[in-house]
């Protein structure tokens, strides 16, 4: 429809990377570009960190998983979701900074999500690939210790970042109708509809181009959805001052 639109259907992770270097110039583009995305209140309340030190992309890359990628990956991003900014911000006018709220964590994390996602496709659009690294809030604490983060700014997730080296297909998604509705949310579900999208989905799982799997989306989600993932964080998150009231 739009070369926009054609590039945001083409999205897939990269996770491997060739050797060229992304020059500053180039990522401070792609991050002034990326701050360009809707900022609730206008609060900004973001904080990227480029993680050059490779003692340091190590230990993150064991933390995360392993996630080799995260050593590799010729740019490693850390996006933190932050209020500490702000709290400057308040301290110049004489102002106390209200602090905790679920409310502020959301707003602040709702931002930092859209600054990635800019971030991600301004690279796409230059022909770079990356990677999103949920991984890092397995062990959350050391990545702030690592970069030091501090209280009221948490690490979100991290993106690795770079030119592919590998051309995955794009991964297929739900169907529009399966997540779209008009004036009210659905009744039920119709499983008719995940069924068939477990079809394709397992049809893609069969035939990619690597880490062939017989696998379907449903069953990948039941598995995913019946654990507990990373329980620490209601704690970390108190610790570092979010999401206590
Ligand atoms: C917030 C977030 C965290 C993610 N964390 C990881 C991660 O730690 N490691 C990884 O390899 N992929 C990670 N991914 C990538 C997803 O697995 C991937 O986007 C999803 O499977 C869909 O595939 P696609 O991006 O190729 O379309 C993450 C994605 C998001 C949005």
């Amino acid at each position: 429809m739009t070369p926009t639109i054609d590039l945001l259907k083409s999205h897939r992770s990269i996770r491997k990377f060739t050797d060229r270097e992304v020059d500053d110039a180039t990522l401070e583009a792609i991050i002034a570009a990326a701050q360009c995305a809707a900022t609730s209140h206008f609060v900004q309340a973001y904080t990227v960190i480029r993680v050059k030190d490779q003692e340091k992309r190590e230990a993150i890359a064991q933390l995360a998983g392993p996630q080799i990628w995260v050593a590799r990956a010729p740019v490693f991003l850390v996006f933190c979701a932050d209020f500490y900014r702000l709290e400057t911000v308040c301290r110049m006018q004489d102002i106390v900074m209200e602090k905790g709220w679920a409310e502020q964590f959301v707003t602040a994390t709702v931002d930092t999500a859209l600054l990635a996602q800019n971030v991600l496709l301004a690279a796409e659009s230059l022909g770079m690939g990356g990677v999103f690294i949920g991984g890092i809030r397995n062990d959350p604490q050391t990545v702030c210790d690592l970069l030091a983060i501090p209280d009221q700014v948490y690490p979100v997730f991290g993106m690795c970042l770079g030119w592919p080296a590998h051309d995955p297909p794009p991964k297929p998604r739900l169907p529009v109708e399966a997540v779209l509705f008009t004036d009210r949310y659905p009744q039920q579900h119709e499983t008719d509809m995940l069924e068939a999208y477990d079809r394709t989905t397992n049809h893609y799982f069969l035939n990619r181009n690597s880490n062939l799997k017989d696998e379907t989306w449903s069953h990948q989600m039941a598995d995913f959805m019946g654990r507990v993932i990373r329980p620490h964080m209601k704690v970390f998150l108190e610790k570092k001052g979010f999401f206590l009231k």
